[in-house]
């Protein structure tokens, strides 16, 4: 079967078309062929690549920046865009999920370094890249702590094109000073107090949107209960989740959760999001993607909106990843090898991260990146602690990961503190360093 689907012109599954189709609808979006195969050549190639950058805010555009360098570079290539909107890939990774068990791989997908990534690498889905990525020169243009979260057994099966924060508070300086709150908060007891005085002037504290940004600001909470270090070692063999310090930041994590909208869960991440430039809402814990949807819609920081680090995590850099991979039993290894190498281009991943809200994950396409979010981000950086985010696949692997999403789903509606400490106890008992 895939022997015949490599000699022929890829041909999409009518499943696979209706979810992609159906998927796309609900993002405004059509499935895009980028560009025309040169008319000279017999054989029609194509490549179709997988990510959820398919909705608003940053995310599209700056996908659009590596298809648009790869249509330049390779004309003759069709190019099948399959994104799956969704927020964090909730909705695409059930997609690609189901694509792959099937053996109907696409050229390239994205997914996120660290454990995430790692999973596929044990299910021997995905082709080693480490000619590829010595050859474009990011093995030594990686930071350390990232090629870290690439590599099994000695090699590397993704190339980075993000690297993202999440541990940032995005806030209204409107409402701040309408609640009269001198600045952001710098530690979760004061990050309480300032949703309070945000309530009390009749705006909604703490935007949310879907489960996965519940789960994102879960994370924040737990680094800054528990310091760089004790997050980080919650995700082996060592960490105790029966402890004062996860029961703490359960109680900060519910209290937080008083002060948002019950209705949060139908809102996208960009909804959310929106109602703080809009001065509706306070302020919300979100990544740096925020970063590129602000800039899309052309607010202005200081005025619309402002960041600081999510309250008790100075110092902390809780980064992520998004990566493109090459699956085994890929159509057309060449077409999908050459989108990597685009991915992988320092001045491409520069355009691209100005773009999605990031810094590059090249350390050498950092250079000039001055003032403004991103300068700012840079510096921090450079001086800061690194730590692996949960919600975007860097600590916690899938099963694990979807384990702690049941029992934060049943914590968002009983709110039962005890319960949810005994469930993310147990999910790790079963899962930590294995
Ligand atoms: C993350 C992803 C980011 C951004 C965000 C919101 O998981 O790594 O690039 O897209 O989700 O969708």
């Amino acid at each position: 079967m895939r022997g015949e689907r490599a000699a022929a012109p890829r041909r999409r599954s009518v499943l696979g078309g209706l979810l992609g189709g159906l998927a796309l609808g609900a993002a405004g979006c059509t499935q895009g062929r980028e560009a025309r195969p040169a008319g000279e050549t017999s054989e029609q190639r194509e490549l179709e690549v997988f990510s959820w950058w398919a909705g608003a805010g940053g995310e599209a555009t700056a996908l659009r920046v590596l298809i648009d360098r790869y249509a330049r570079l390779h004309p003759g290539i069709t190019f099948v865009n399959a994104a799956v909107a969704g927020g964090a890939g909730v909705q695409a990774r059930a997609v690609l999920e189901q694509r792959l068990q099937t053996g109907r791989p696409p050229g390239s997908f994205q997914g996120h370094a660290g454990p995430e990534l790692l999973d596929h690498v044990r299910a021997d889905r995905l082709q080693r890249l480490d000619d590829l990525i010595t050859g474009t020169g990011l093995a030594d243009a990686m930071p350390e702590v990232l090629a870290d979260r690439l590599r099994t057994d000695g090699h590397l099966h993704g190339v980075p094109v993000t690297l993202h924060r999440a541990n940032l508070l995005w806030y209204s300086p409107r409402v701040f000073e309408l609640a009269k709150v001198d600045g952001p908060p710098e530690d979760p007891e004061s990050f309480v107090e300032t949703l309070e005085k945000i309530a009390a002037a009749a705006r909604l504290p703490l935007a949310l949107g879907e489960a996965w940004t519940a789960k994102h600001l879960l994370e924040t909470v737990l680094a800054a209960e528990l310091g760089a270090a004790g997050y980080e070692r919650l995700w082996g063999p060592e960490g105790d989740w029966r402890g004062p310090d996860v029961r703490r930041a359960i109680r900060t994590f519910r209290s937080l959760l008083r002060r948002t909208d019950p209705d949060a869960g139908t809102l996208t991440w960009q909804e959310a999001a929106t109602l703080v430039t809009e001065g509706q809402a306070g302020c919300m814990v979100m990544g740096d993607w925020v970063y590129g949807l602000f800039a899309e819609q052309g607010r202005r920081p200081e005025e619309d909106y402002a960041w600081a680090v999510a309250p008790g995590t100075d110092g902390v850099y809780q980064w992520l990843s998004d990566v493109f991979t090459l699956p085994k039993g890929v159509p057309d290894a060449a077409a999908a090898r050459a989108w990597l190498r685009v991915c992988a281009e320092p001045a491409t991943q520069r355009r691209m991260a100005q773009v999605k809200g990031c810094l590059p994950p090249r350390t050498d396409a950092m250079d000039g990146i001055d003032g403004g979010y991103l300068g700012w981000a840079r510096d921090a950086w450079e001086k800061d602690t690194p730590i692996g985010s949960l919600t975007h696949g860097g600590v916690a692997s899938n099963a694990w990961a979807g384990e702690i999403d049941r029992a934060l789903t049943l914590f968002l509606s009983v709110r039962d503190s005890t319960r949810f400490t005994e469930d993310l106890a147990a999910a790790a008992d079963r899962h930590a360093g294995s």
